[in-house]
Parts: C-alpha cells; sequence; structure tokens
C-alpha cells in the first residue's frame, strides 16, 4: 500500500515503522493497516462519486469500531448484513440513518432492532421480507425507508461475466417472469414501507466493467416499468460493490472514477431515454477500500524442501487468519520483509500449521533460498475478508488487526487469547 517502503538495508516499513519493530510489539501473525491509505481510499471513492450520489462501505469485508469511525470522518455511508455488524456500528456512532442493512435471511429480532434504530434503509431480499419488515414498521409506527433487491441476471467473476435470464441463486428477487415488478407493486401497497430504490449486487473481484453496466441498464429498465405501472419514479439505485483489487501483479483493477464514470453515463443514458429523472445513485465498495490496505505478517518456521518439486514454507498461521486460498483458489503474493537476500529465488508453496493439507496462504510464490527458520514475510492486499473470515479452527488465536499511522502503531482489534477460548467453553 501507499505508505509501505523499503528502507536502506531493504528491511519493510509501514507507516515509518520497520516491521520487525512491529513484530517485536504486536507478534505475529498480526494484520498490519495503514489507516492513512484506508482514509484515502474513502475519499477517493467520495470524491469519483461525488455529492449526488452514496459510498456504502460493505462492513463484512472488515468491520471495527476504528473503522466505523474512519467511515464516518471521511464522509461514507456503511453496509451491514448482520445484527453484529449492526451492533458494531452503532456502538461506535455511525448515525442509524447511515446505515443500509443486509442480508438473504435477517432475523424477526435483526429487523426489529433495525427498525427501532432508525437504519436509512433496509434492502429488502424476498417476498416474506417485505411482509416481515412492513408489519414491523407498522408495529413501530414508522414508515421504514426500503430497497429491493433484484437479481438481473448477470454473474459477474473476476474477469468475465455472464447474462443469463434465470436466477439460481439465495439473494434477491429475479427481475426475470415478472418477480421483482410483483416485489414492487406489494411494497407500494404497504403503509409501513417507503420504498427508494430498487438494489443490484453482481459479485464480487470484478474488472470487468460490462458486467455493472448490464446491470445498471437493466435496473433503469425496471424503474420504467414501474414509472409506467404505478405512476412513481424511484429517486434511487444502488448497484453494489464489487470492484476488483490487485492480489498479484497479473491484476490491473479499475479506479473509483473509471466505475463512477462508466455507471453514471450509462444511468443518464438510459434514464434520459426512458424519459425518467436520473435516480440517485449508490454502490457498496467493500474489498476495494479496505483490501489493499493491510498485509499480514508471518514468522517463518518448518521449511521443508521437496528435491524438483518446490519448497514448504511454513508460517505461524494459515487457514484461520486466511481462508481464501483455500475456499477460493484466491492468489496472493509474499515477500521477505525482514533483511534483503541476494540469495537465487526459489519455488515456495506458504502454508498454515493446521491439520490440514488445504491450508495453503500462497500457492505458488519465489522467496530467497536462503529463507530461514525466524525470518518475517508479509502476504500484502488481506484487508478484504481475512480478519472478517478467520476462524478458530484447531483452537487457533485470532490475530490483531494493528493500525499504523504516521509513524505510530496502536491495536485495533486485539488478539485473541487462551482465556478468550476457555471463557466460551462452559461445559
Ligand atoms: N454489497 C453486497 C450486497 C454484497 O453482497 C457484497 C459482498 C458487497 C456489497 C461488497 O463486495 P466487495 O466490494 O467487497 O466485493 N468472501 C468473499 C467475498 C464475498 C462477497 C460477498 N458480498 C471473498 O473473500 O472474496
Amino acid at each position: 500500500s501507499r505508505t509501505v517502503t523499503r528502507d536502506a538495508d531493504g528491511a519493510l516499513t509501514v507507516g515509518g515503522i520497520a516491521v520487525a519493530r512491529l513484530a517485536e510489539q504486536f507478534g505475529t501473525p498480526a494484520y498490519f493497516l495503514d489507516e492513512s491509505d484506508f482514509r484515502a481510499r474513502c475519499r477517493a471513492w467520495a470524491d469519483a462519486f461525488g455529492p449526488d450520489a452514496d459510498v456504502f462501505y460493505a462492513g463484512k469485508a472488515f468491520l471495527s469500531r476504528a473503522v466505523v469511525r474512519w467511515l464516518q470522518e471521511e464522509g461514507l455511508n456503511l453496509d451491514v448484513c448482520s445484527g453484529g455488524e449492526l451492533t458494531t456500528a452503532l456502538d461506535a456512532g455511525m448515525p442509524a440513518e447511515r446505515i443500509a442493512f443486509h442480508g438473504n435471511n435477517k432475523t424477526v429480532a435483526e429487523i426489529e432492532r433495525a427498525v427501532e434504530a432508525g437504519v436509512g434503509r433496509i434492502v429488502l431480499d424476498s417476498f416474506q421480507e417485505i411482509v416481515r419488515v412492513a408489519h414491523t414498521a407498522q408495529r413501530h409506527g414508522v414508515r421504514q425507508r426500503v430497497q429491493i433487491r433484484v437479481t438481473v441476471g448477470v454473474e459477474a467473476h473476476t474477469h468475465e461475466f455472464i447474462a443469463t435470464a434465470h436466477e439460481d441463486q439465495k439473494f434477491g428477487i429475479a427481475l426475470a417472469d415478472g418477480q421483482a415488478a410483483e416485489a414492487v407493486r406489494r411494497a407500494l401497497s404497504l403503509d409501513g414501507l417507503e420504498l427508494i430504490g430498487v438494489h443490484s449486487h453482481i459479485g464480487s473481484q470484478i474488472f470487468d466493467m460490462a458486467g455493472f453496466e448490464v446491470s445498471a441498464r437493466r435496473v433503469v429498465q425496471l424503474l420504467a416499468e414501474i414509472r409506467d405501472e404505478h405512476g412513481v419514479e424511484l429517486p434511487e439505485i444502488d448497484l453494489g460493490g464489487g470492484l476488483g483489487i490487485a492480489y498479484t501483479s497479473d491484476d490491473d483493477p479499475r479506479e473509483p472514477h473509471e466505475i463512477a464514470k462508466a455507471l453514471s453515463d450509462i444511468v443518464t443514458r438510459e434514464c434520459e431515454a426512458a424519459g425518467l429523472r436520473t435516480p440517485r445513485i449508490s454502490v457498496e465498495p467493500g474489498r476495494a477500500i479496505v483490501g489493499p490496505t493491510a498485509f499480514t505478517l508471518y514468522e517463518v518456521g518448518t521449511i521443508k524442501p521437496l528435491e524438483g518439486l518446490r519448497t514448504y514454507v511454513s508460517v505461524d498461521g494459515g487457514m484461520s487468519d486466511n481462508i481464501r486460498t483455500a475456499l477460493y483458489d484466491a492468489e496472493y503474493s509474499v515477500a521477505l520483509v525482514s533483511r534483503t537476500s541476494d540469495a537465487e529465488p526459489m519455488l515456495v508453496r506458504v502454508v498454515g500449521k493446521h491439520c490440514e493439507s488445504g491450508d495453503i496462504v500462497v500457492k505458488d510464490a519465489f522467496l530467497p533460498a536462503d529463507l530461514a527458520p525466524g525470518d518475517l514475510i508479509a502476504v500484502p492486499a488481506t484487508g478484504a475478508y481475512c480478519r472478517s473470515m478467520a476462524s478458530n479452527y484447531n483452537h487457533a488465536l485470532r490475530p490483531p488487526v494493528v493500525a499504523v499511522r504516521d509513524g505510530e502503531a496502536r491495536v485495533i482489534v486485539r488478539r485473541e487469547t487462551e482465556e478468550d477460548l476457555l471463557r466460551l467453553d462452559v461445559g
């Protein structure tokens, strides 16, 4: 990330602090998050979309009280998808009206809490939820602002997207067969709901803008149908998150201003063609904001060379702090950061300490052949979906998140302890 540099000896510094010092002070494994970079990315998104649009950070990528405060200070809103995320947001002082509540199976208790708190929008994910939220709002004597999540028949994966007519997935209400139109009909008929717009999220780690464009076009078409049938022009659309980041040097991600321009151009053009007022656009980037801002620092332990194959480098963490390689075949890079080395590169597989062969952090990478136990290695771009998907597998203790800024480092999520583990074990 921006403030990560190497000093004269080749040792990595982050926010002006040598990683060896960080390791000494905070231990390994640990996530180090560059707060200035996080804030700069928030501002880049806010600036790219401008005052007539809203950026909701997707908390599922990584959420903590400090993050919630940064978002507030940088003028972003927040998308939460569980009672736990909602609690964290409210506890850290995020104004409820700046929170969007998502999820395909929000519990009645979660809906109750969201309505009671006064969240800015609940994104309705099913026909049943339309009724549940309407009833809850009515009981509280309020009209809850809602969007309807539609599935537009676009599935995007990284460099490609597929447009299909039918949806085979748990999220949202299909545009196909008039399902979404029927959902709108019902939502408009219920007193407890104020339908403010339509929502579409097509996937994650996307590089191809074409998927977003097809999605935007289909959402605007729905707005036109709604206008024709009900005489109302819904004022907002949300086009979700999903912008990809660079995990390795092969990835060439789009910048926020590129996606902002592409989306606003297509929405404006389609609305003009349909004779609609241009709705307010919102987006929900998670990975693109937090992903590049953090790296995981590990200490090298056992090294097992396999002649003619590769060298297995075991670190003091693994799939419990980064499940993405095992789960999605995700690609990461790795670097020796505690010293420089002129040794030849060797092909390595960085693996964890868990009792599972699939416990891989970096599948194929090169590290200097003189790598030794005790060296520190860093895996970049672990800010998104690593700490938030961390587990206690093998009773691993989940690593801390340390925020670094202007030469100062502070823990924002502390390392788990064995006492934490035992506290939950009440048998
Ligand atoms: N909005 C909605 C409704 C979403 O479902 C998601 C992600 C986002 C926004 C944020 O997407 P992003 O900008 O972060 O791509 N665990 C997976 C990613 C799952 C994403 C789920 N939804 C991974 O590690 O790649």
